[in-house]
């Protein structure tokens, strides 16, 4: 066979419109409406489509929960709620003061050089009586009501399973994160979405105030 020489099929209905639409004008028109449908689809689902922000935000101290919270040989295997201490009982779950974390790293100053270096961040903090700035990973809008309490109650009694086994189902396998990232949409349409399958409010005042 001739190179070329092929049989010329006549468009289909589809291929012509597809032609159309990828005609050079059409192009920008094209790729503009993709942009366009991605941002919509990504700020109702909340998965961003293109622009991933996979690993979550670089913190102040690179404070592991794998080290603290894992429970593999060497890593302590702390309870959630050990730090989380208000997650059972209010609507934010709480992150530690820097006085919860010197119990131990008053003495425990680090083997490797990283966290040494870490670790004497925390202690300047001590020392200085300051807070540390932790970056916010998790976020629901103002307008938005958002209660830990009454999630942990409804799923340790319908599972019956610790407080901190629930976590998983919003949160991921924190305990594996080195550094914290969102793993779930937790938007609206998520929200809702387990709320129904759960027999639980969706009128909009449960969630909005
Ligand atoms: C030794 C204390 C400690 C333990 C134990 C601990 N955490 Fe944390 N957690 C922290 C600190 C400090 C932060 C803030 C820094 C960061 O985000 O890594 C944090 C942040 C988080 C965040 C992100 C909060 C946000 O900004 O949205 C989640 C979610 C979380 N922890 C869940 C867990 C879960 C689940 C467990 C149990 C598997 C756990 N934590 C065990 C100290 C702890
Ligand atoms: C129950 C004791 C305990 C508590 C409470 C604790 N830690 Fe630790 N932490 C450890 C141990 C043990 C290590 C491992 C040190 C090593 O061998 O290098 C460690 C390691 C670290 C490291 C170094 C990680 C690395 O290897 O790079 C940082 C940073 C750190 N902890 C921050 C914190 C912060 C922040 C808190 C409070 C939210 C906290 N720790 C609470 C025991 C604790
Ligand atoms: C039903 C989903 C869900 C479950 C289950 C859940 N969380 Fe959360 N978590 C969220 C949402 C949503 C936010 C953001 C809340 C906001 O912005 O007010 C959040 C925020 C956080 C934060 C940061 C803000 C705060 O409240 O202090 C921490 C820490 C946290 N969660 C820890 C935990 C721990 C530990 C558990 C398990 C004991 C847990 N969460 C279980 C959905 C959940
Ligand atoms: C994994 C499933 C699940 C997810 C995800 C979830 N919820 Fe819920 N939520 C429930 C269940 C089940 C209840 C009912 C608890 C009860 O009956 O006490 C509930 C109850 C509530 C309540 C009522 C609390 C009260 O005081 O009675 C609010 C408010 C709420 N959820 C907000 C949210 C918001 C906002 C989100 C998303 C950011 C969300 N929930 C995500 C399962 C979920
Ligand atoms: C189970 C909780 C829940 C219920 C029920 C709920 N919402 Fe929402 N809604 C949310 C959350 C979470 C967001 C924020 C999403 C985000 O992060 O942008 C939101 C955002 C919104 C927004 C802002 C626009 C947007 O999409 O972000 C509007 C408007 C809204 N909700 C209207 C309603 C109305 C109307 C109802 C009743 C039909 C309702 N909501 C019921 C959780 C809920």
């Amino acid at each position: 066979m001739i190179p070329g020489d092929f049989q010329y099929k006549k468009p289909s209905g589809k291929q012509t419109l597809l032609m159309a639409v990828m005609g050079v004008g059409g192009l920008v028109g094209f790729v503009v409406t993709v942009l366009v449908l991605t941002f919509v689809v990504s700020a109702w689902v909340g998965q961003p489509v293109i622009f991933g922000n996979d690993d979550g935000p670089v913190q102040p101290i690179a404070y592991p929960h794998t080290i603290h919270a894992g429970t593999g040989t060497g890593q302590l295997g702390l309870d959630c709620t050990f730090c989380h201490r208000n997650v059972t009982v209010g609507a934010a779950a709480t992150i530690p003061a820097v006085g919860l974390c010197l119990t131990c790293h008053k003495t425990v100053g680090g083997t490797t050089e990283t966290a040494k270096a870490e670790i004497n961040k925390l202690r300047a903090a001590d020392e200085a009586g300051e807070a540390i700035d932790w970056v916010r990973v998790h976020r629901v809008p103002d307008h938005v009501h958002f209660v830990h309490e009454a999630h942990i109650k409804f799923f340790t009694e319908k599972d019956g399973i610790l407080p901190s086994a629930v976590c998983s189902t919003c949160h991921g396998n924190v305990a594996g994160m080195t550094q914290v990232a969102q793993v779930r949409s937790l938007k609206m349409s998520d929200c809702v979405d387990c709320h129904r399958d759960n027999g639980a409010p969706t009128d909009c005042t449960t969630c909005h105030y």
